[in-house]
């Protein structure tokens, strides 16, 4: 299953609107067949494992990061009567499919032909992996993860508005990773302006993986950027997964101030600016105990002479 999740993982930023799903078939302590979901989202992760494993799949145990598709469709056969098809006799998955259209059918079409069922094994892993569609099965819009490079005091650039660069290479390079991992990155105009920020992904190998770029504005659209009018906006974001918004200030505290982020990534840099420009500005807060309880520590770790931390909203319902 592990190997199922870090699957999945490669593949999360490409297969929206479908999750990124990672499958992988074992038969006698062996791995017969490897599989992810296909960019676009088809073909789903079990097909593309079964293919690979071809005969080897018969009497073989096949690890799922989510329940089996069973809505037919005109695109093929679902993956639940693929899998039945190929005789495999044991299916182990993280988590059970959460749309209602589909939940449980395709494990009742798995055990209605006598293959083994367990479900719950890394369940926590692959609804981290997959927390983009979760969210959007769920709230109708994308993660939305805010990325900040910020000094000791906070600050994301100087009073001139000069930020290049804030952080050393390897967080620039974790940056350049989780774009790739996301569909769709946001900036605002004025960090358009001030930076003309390329936004693609530039590690090897991952050149390929550059998402959409969309722009935060109440003005004219940009040739190549995709407008957002508000942060509401990314209701309208039906084949978006995970977006990533990087900034800057306004862009942050509208997104926050709108309650519409689930994830932030700080990045921050052993330097001081002192006067210069806060990350965020006033978001409706007018007594610090509603601050508290909102968000909570996941991660922290060091990249270079940086450090990295991870927050995620509270969410209670
Ligand atoms: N350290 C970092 O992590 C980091 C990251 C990014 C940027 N920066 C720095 O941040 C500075 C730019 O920040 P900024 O606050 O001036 O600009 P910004 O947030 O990038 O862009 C501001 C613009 O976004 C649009 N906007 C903001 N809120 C909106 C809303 N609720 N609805 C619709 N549109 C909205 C408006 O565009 P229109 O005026 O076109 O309507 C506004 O003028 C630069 O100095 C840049 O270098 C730092
Ligand atoms: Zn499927």
């Amino acid at each position: 299953m592990a190997e199922a999740l870090r699957l999945g993982e490669e593949a999360r930023g490409t297969t929206a609107p479908n999750p990124n799903v990672g499958c992988v078939i074992a038969l006698a302590g062996a791995v017969v067949g490897r599989g992810a979901t296909k960019p676009g989202g088809r073909p789903h992760a079990e097909a593309v494992a079964l293919a690979d494993a071809a005969e080897r799949a018969r009497g073989a145990t096949l690890f799922t990061t989510l329940e089996p598709c069973a809505h037919r469709s005109h695109r093929g056969p679902t993956c639940a009567h693929l899998i039945v098809a190929a005789g495999v006799s044991r299916v182990v998955a993280a988590i059970e499919d959460p749309d209602p259209r589909t939940a449980g059918d395709g494990f009742r079409i798995l055990r209605d032909a006598g293959i083994a069922v367990e479900v719950g094994l890394n369940a926590d892993e692959a609804r981290n992996g997959m927390a983009g569609w979760l969210t959007r099965l769920k709230l109708g819009r994308p993660r939305i993860t805010l990325k900040l490079a910020l000094s000791i005091d906070g600050k994301i650039a100087l009073p001139s508005g000069e930020s290049k660069w804030i952080t050393g290479e390897d967080a620039r390079a974790h940056v350049h990773l989780e774009r790739a991992r996301s569909d769709m990155i946001l900036v605002g105009r004025g960090t358009l302006l001030a930076d003309q920020p390329r936004l693609d992904v530039r590690l090897p190998g991952l050149e390929e993986r550059s998402p959409r770029r969309a722009l935060l504005t109440r003005g004219e659209p940009v040739e190549n950027w995709e407008t957002l009018s508000s942060p509401e906006d990314v209701f309208r974001l039906h084949d978006v997964n995970d977006l990533l918004v990087e900034g800057g200030s306004s862009t942050a505290t509208a997104f926050l101030a709108a309650d519409l982020v689930d994830r932030i990534l700080l990045y921050r840099a052993p330097i001081i600016i002192g006067e210069g420009r806060q990350s965020v500005g006033y978001i409706g807060l007018d007594a610090i105990g509603d601050a508290h309880g909102r968000w909570e520590a996941r991660d922290g770790r060091s990249l270079g002479i940086d450090r990295l931390e991870v927050y995620e909203r509270v969410r209670t319902h």
